[in-house]
């Protein structure tokens, strides 16, 4: 029998602590299945925000982050505490457009986070529950239209005729969305974001919905245009980007390419539909569930035009009561197939009432459905699904719950909640961005931090747009949660590729 001086047996019980640094809860953990991988959601592990009325540099509010974010190339950290740092880019939509659309530059921001991750039971007050997220604000980048034009985010009610070599040259825009005729400069309402490997971002907005791609000044290099069933068209078959009116056919106002995601192994870039274009149903809440996910070949972009490799239809979650869709604000890739899917509604601090119902990270896979790319579908006069009612000729993707925002106890551990009352600590209504990185955790090596931060619509008793002060009535901060997943059918490769990082990164 080996016998241990106490003082032997204190020094091993620090070093099992500081050896074991990432030891994680299993009692409350919830796990789905898709395609035979179970997939685990492990608890909500970190929490924090910037204010509602911090300024960033250019001097206007800095709000509207949770539109899309992705890991700066190349700074993502694991210390040897369990810990992990880096820089996030995120990008904001169009600026404070609660009293109408402002002539708001599209940008990016860089925030460096620190995150502590908080296994533990008890529950944290909010002034503790801060300190597992720390974000600084670093820097802004100003995205540009063509020969060096600022972009604006005022509503498209124009349209710039497609440039000379389109489409057979590569980098030559489609007709663009333009403020007006008299002010033909490029405006984009962004919410979803990817890093690439050269230091460009494709950014997908609203409006076209497109895709672009900027340099990493903030210069535009490319812009992929949808099929012609998601192009916004009149009665006449003439483009009509406004977000004012819903068009007569092709994506419907406000609800363009929220979700942007990069499979980096094979190339890959996905963009995904809010909800259904309106020849699909997405006139109405209540037959909008069918929504179209799009996949395209981006090994050479510059070279080729990215083409349109595949194109499934995805079955939003809805409400039990009226059977409205939730529509989805994010996806994120997650291995061949499968895909993390943020749908949600509008409720929550900064929305139309207190209590949320519906607010999760999903999972869904594209494995067994139809691949409708290149065919009668992709012309806005064949609907998936008219009046809400999916052609039986599809057979759509599967579609799971999984990760849930508003899990009372899981908030309560971050000095959160839900439902009234309606203050500092509730959670924020409009959650629009997903980034996975790896904890790195010798035991766990399946196991990921899901970060996603809200979209607060620059939301503030203290606020400044474009040289003018204002005062939206209400604070929201910018929040920011982080959960522990286990998704084993990830390739560590494709996520230390999406993040710039080598397999060295977890060896401290
Ligand atoms: C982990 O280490 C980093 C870097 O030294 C430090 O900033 C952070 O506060 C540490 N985290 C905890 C929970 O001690
Ligand atoms: C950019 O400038 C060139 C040269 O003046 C011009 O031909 C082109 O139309 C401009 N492009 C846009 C989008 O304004
Ligand atoms: C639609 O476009 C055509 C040509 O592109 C144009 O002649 C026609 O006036 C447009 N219709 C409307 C209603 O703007």
């Amino acid at each position: 029998m080996v016998r241990l001086s106490t003082s032997a047996l204190v020094l091993s019980l620090i070093r099992l602590s500081v050896s074991r640094p990432f030891v994680s809860r299993q009692d409350d953990s919830v796990s789905v299945e898709l395609d035979g991988v179970t997939y685990v959601n492990k608890g909500l592990v970190g929490f924090g925000f910037i204010p509602s009325d911090f300024r960033e540099s250019t001097g206007d509010t800095l709000g509207g982050i949770g539109s899309a974010i992705a890991f700066k190339q190349g700074t993502y950290q694991i210390l040897p505490n369990g810990s992990v740092t880096g820089i996030m880019v995120v990008h904001p939509d169009r600026g404070f457009n609660v009293d109408g659309t402002v002539d708001y530059q599209a940008r990016q921001f860089e925030i460096n986070f620190l995150l502590n991750p908080y296994y533990g039971s008890d529950n944290l007050d909010f002034e503790d529950a801060q300190k597992t997220v720390q974000l600084t604000y670093l820097r802004t980048i100003l995205q540009f239209d063509r020969n060096n034009t600022k972009s604006t985010g005022l509503d498209a009610l124009g349209v710039r005729p497609a440039q000379s070599g389109f489409p057979a040259l590569a980098i030559a825009d489609p007709a663009m969305p333009i403020a007006s005729k008299k002010d033909p400069r490029l405006t984009i309402d962004a919410e979803g974001l990817v890093a690439n490997s050269d230091g460009s971002y494709w950014v997908s907005d609203e409006y076209g919905p497109y895709i672009y791609r900027f340099d990493a000044s903030g210069q535009l290099i490319q812009t992929i245009q949808p099929p012609a069933a998601i192009l916004p068209m009149d009665d006449d078959g003439n483009l009509s980007f406004t977000s004012e009116d819903d068009p007569a056919t092709g994506r419907t106002g406000n609800q363009g390419f929220e979700g942007l995601t990069l499979d980096p192994i094979n190339n890959v870039l996905y963009a995904m539909l809010q909800s259904a274009t309106i020849q699909d149903g997405g006139d109405d809440k209540s037959t909008s569930r069918f929504t179209r996910l799009v996949a395209y070949d981006v090994s050479d972009p510059i070279a080729t035009r990215p083409s349109l490799i595949g194109e499934w239809v995805v079955p939003l979650p809805i409400s039990n009561s009226k059977g409205n869709t939730r529509a989805c604000s994010e996806i994120h890739f997650v291995s061949p197939g499968v895909f993390l899917a943020l749908s949600r509604d509008g409720d929550g601090r900064g929305g139309d009432d207190t209590e949320s119902k519906y607010k999760n990270a999903d999972l869904f896979s594209i494995a067994g459905a139809t691949d409708i790319h290149g065919t009668k579908f992709d012309d806005p006069s064949n609907p998936i699904a008219k009046k809400g009612k999916l052609d039986k000729s599809i057979t759509p993707a599967e579609y799971v719950a999984f990760v849930s925002y508003i899990d009372d106890d899981e908030l309560a551990r971050f000095g959160l909640h839900n439902d009234d009352p309606d203050d500092q600590t509730l959670i924020d209504a409009k959650w629009e961005s997903l980034a996975l990185a790896p904890v790195g955790d010798p035991d766990f090596p399946d196991d990921y931090f899901l970060f996603t931060f809200a979209d607060n619509d620059f939301l503030t008793t203290n606020g400044f747009s474009l040289g003018v002060p204002y005062d939206a009535g209400l604070d929201v901060d910018n929040q920011v949660l982080v959960f522990r997943l286990t998704l084993p059918s990830v390739n560590p490769q494709s996520v230390e590729m999406a993040l710039g990082i080598s397999a060295s990164y977890s060896k401290v």
